[in-house]
Parts: C-alpha cells; sequence; structure tokens
C-alpha cells in the first residue's frame, strides 16, 4: 500500500470547498462557522489542539447535507428533523480513522445546551459542538444581509440579541458570553466578507505541515465525500465508489504499478465531487434536458478540477478526475482535449464512469447487462468517444469488470 504526501488540512479544507457549493446561493458558510467559532475559542483560551479540531468539525459540520433541498432549510432558526442531516454527517465521518474523533462534535451541532450538558460526553467534545451551533446560528441570521448584500453591520445588534436570548437554553454560558466578546468590535463582522473569510483559512493551512498518509486513510476520506456527492440522487448511490473500483482494476489489467492503480481509484471516488453544485432536480429528471439544464451538467467536471487543484500532491488525481468527460476525437467537456492530450489515466476513468452509469438504474432506463454495457461501449469506440484499447481490455474480462463496477452499490 502506498503512502500519500498531504496537507491533511487542505485535503479537507479543499474538499469543504464542495460543500460549500451545495448552498448555491449561500455559500462559504463552513467557513465563515468555521472563522466564528475559532474566535470565540480563541477567546476562551482554548488549546491548540482542542481550537484544531474545532476549526476542521466547524468546516465539516454539514458534510450530511448533500440535497439542496436541505440545504436551504438550515437557514430556519430550527426545523423539524433537523437532526437528520447531524446523525448522517456524524455517521460519515465515523468512517474514516482520521476524522471519526470529529464525529460528536458533529453529532451535537444543533443539540441545546440544557441537554447536552448532562450527556456522557467529555466536556471538551460538549463545548466544540456547541460552540458551532452558536456560530451557525450567526450565520443563518446573517443570511439575509448577505443575500441582498446590505451592509451586515446593521444586523449586527439585532443578531448578537437573538443568541444572548438563548444563553443557557441553546447554548452555554461561557460560549454566549465569548461570542458577545468577539462579536462587539465591528471588524469582527466585516471579517465575514468572503475575501476575509478566506483569507482566515488560508493561515490555518499554512500551519499545518504535510504528513504522510495511506492510501487507505486517504481512500476513507473520500469515500465520505464521493458518498455525500452520490446521495444526491438515490439513483447514483455508491456510483463513484464503483467507477473507482473498476478504474482500479482496469489499471491493474493494464499493468499499471500499484501506486497509479491507487491514483486512479481516487480520482474515480472524486470524479463528479463537483456535482454537489448542482440542484438535485436536475440529477433526478426523467426526461430531456434544455439546453440551460446542459449547460449548468456541463460545469461539473470543471467544478471538480477547482475543487481538487489546489491539494498538493493530487495534481494527476485532480487531471484524470477532471477530465472523466473528455472524448477521443475531442467533442468531449470542459476541456475539448482529444486523444493526443487524454492521458491514460482519464481514458481509464472515462470508461469506468459509463460502464457503471449503464450497470446501474437511472430515471430513464433500467440497469443494463454486461453484454449491452459492452455493446455500447463499442459503439462509442467506433464513434471516436471511448479509448478503443481500454475497452478492448474491459471485454476480455467483461463479467470481472461488471461485478466490480455494482459491488459497490450491494456492498
Ligand atoms: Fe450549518
Ligand atoms: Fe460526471
Ligand atoms: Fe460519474
Amino acid at each position: 500500500m502506498s503512502t500519500f504526501d498531504i496537507n491533511l488540512h487542505e485535503t479537507i479544507y479543499s474538499l469543504s470547498n464542495a460543500l460549500d457549493l451545495v448552498g448555491i446561493t449561500h455559500i462559504r458558510h463552513g467557513k465563515r462557522v468555521a472563522f466564528i467559532a475559532t474566535e470565540c475559542g480563541k477567546y476562551l483560551n482554548w488549546s491548540g489542539q482542542c481550537k484544531d479540531d474545532l476549526f476542521e468539525a466547524a468546516i465539516l459540520h454539514d458534510i450530511g447535507v448533500a440535497k439542496t433541498v436541505i440545504h436551504s432549510r438550515l437557514a430556519q432558526f430550527e426545523w423539524e428533523e433537523e437532526s437528520e442531516h447531524c446523525r448522517v454527517g456524524a455517521a460519515l465521518l465515523q468512517s474514516s480513522p482520521l476524522l471519526e474523533k470529529l464525529a460528536p462534535m458533529v453529532l451535537h451541532h444543533h443539540t441545546h445546551w440544557s441537554e447536552l450538558k448532562d450527556m456522557a460526553l467529555p466536556m471538551e467534545i460538549k463545548l466544540i459542538a456547541n460552540c458551532i451551533y452558536l456560530a451557525d446560528r450567526v450565520d443563518m441570521l446573517s443570511l439575509s444581509s448577505q443575500i441582498d448584500n446590505s451592509n451586515l453591520l446593521l444586523f449586527k445588534d439585532e443578531i448578537r440579541e437573538k443568541i444572548l436570548e438563548k444563553r443557557g437554553d441553546f447554548f452555554c454560558d461561557s460560549l454566549v458570553e465569548s461570542f458577545m466578546s468577539v462579536s462587539r468590535p465591528e471588524a469582527f463582522w466585516f471579517s465575514l466578507e468572503n475575501e476575509h473569510v478566506d483569507g482566515y483559512s488560508d493561515t490555518w493551512l499554512s500551519e499545518t505541515p504535510v504528513q504522510k498518509i495511506d492510501f487507505q486513510d486517504l481512500r476513507s476520506i473520500m469515500l465520505i465525500f464521493s458518498c455525500v456527492v452520490d446521495a444526491k440522487s438515490p439513483f447514483t448511490k455508491s456510483h463513484s465508489d464503483g467507477v473507482a473500483r473498476l478504474a482500479r482494476f482496469i489499471g491493474s489489467l493494464w499493468n499499471l504499478p500499484q501506486e497509479r492503480c491507487e491514483m486512479l481509484e481516487l480520482a474515480g471516488l472524486l470524479h463528479d465531487i463537483g456535482k454537489l453544485r448542482l440542484p438535485d432536480a436536475l440529477l433526478e429528471k426523467p426526461g430531456k434536458l434544455t439546453p440551460e439544464e446542459k449547460a449548468q451538467i456541463k460545469r461539473h467536471s470543471f467544478d471538480t478540477y477547482n475543487i481538487l487543484k489546489n491539494i498538493k500532491g493530487m495534481e494527476k488525481i485532480s487531471e484524470w478526475a477532471a477530465q472523466h468527460h473528455e472524448r477521443m476525437d475531442g467533442s468531449g467537456y470542459p476541456y475539448h482535449l482529444d486523444q493526443n492530450r487524454i492521458s491514460l489515466e482519464a481514458r481509464i476513468v472515462a470508461v469506468s464512469d459509463v460502464f457503471q452509469a449503464l450497470a446501474q438504474k437511472r430515471p430513464y432506463r433500467d440497469p443494463l447487462s454486461p453484454d449491452e454495457i459492452m455493446k455500447i461501449l463499442k459503439e462509442q469506440v467506433e464513434d471516436g468517444k471511448l479509448d478503443r484499447d481500454v475497452v478492448h481490455c474491459v471485454d476480455l474480462q467483461l463479467h470481472a469488470c461488471w461485478k466490480i463496477a455494482i459491488s459497490a452499490q450491494q456492498a
């Protein structure tokens, strides 16, 4: 198994950019919550480790939200079944050895302090969860001013008043006190503007060292984000995992070195991460897409690149993932690369993507059999779309490929 030299914070942060896109209009929510929460933690003199956990949990706190429809509900102060996205998020984080410590913090980021304070959990976890809750509600209350771009300062007193009212009930006394202090200066509110929030996170990233991360640990983080993407539609459940496994398998049939095969697997997991920006209804639409909808779809692989490009050590993986809709004759998107410029790995991801999608049910058709899939793949080769040699390689192991492509769904 290979190890990758990766800055873990940079990875979490970049992938959290994708979560932020689910908001469509209310982007950077995770980052603003991280800023507000960390300022409170600093005021309370929390330890470096505690502030680090707080920041990580805060940028990932809404990881249980994949659907744009749910995201729109987050703007209400309280709503029915709000704990559902907390449970989903915590369960996702639990699956990764490097992120599982954040699970209880995310689980309780909507739990009232009056209830949370007596729970059998370490005090540090309770305080971090409640701090995120408070910061989250502050950002929600400031939402109206961010949408019409009016000056947030005009809402400052109203927001502070609302938080103060919930002292002891929703939020822990000491956290409310810290928030009241840090939010007194105008600078605090100006810092919530986009460029300042980005700058705040940059500092956090630059303080984190690159570390050696095992492939399996890295995969478990990528899998979480792929699950979030695939959860946007019941039809795409485990699609990315299937593409990842298949891409790796094809890489091994090609005798690529193990590290390349593992990189192919990661590219497969992340290839559609840019889809988080798309409205759910578009992904589930049974009929023909309008030209405007097609244009929206076409930006997802471009967004995949933008989300991944800043993770140092993952440059190749981002490229392969972003090129999964490029076609041999140059008719693909978003770059219109042709066979002279599409790498072997990107061709493998493209074939794996088409294969897995055909093996899975879609709103407009049932899953196809291995033979039906191969017929379509060969047609696409003749049409100048898919790589002939990669498809030939799949043909030689058709049944094995089919089993791998659907294995993730059945797991
Ligand atoms: Fe939130
Ligand atoms: Fe795609
Ligand atoms: Fe895909």
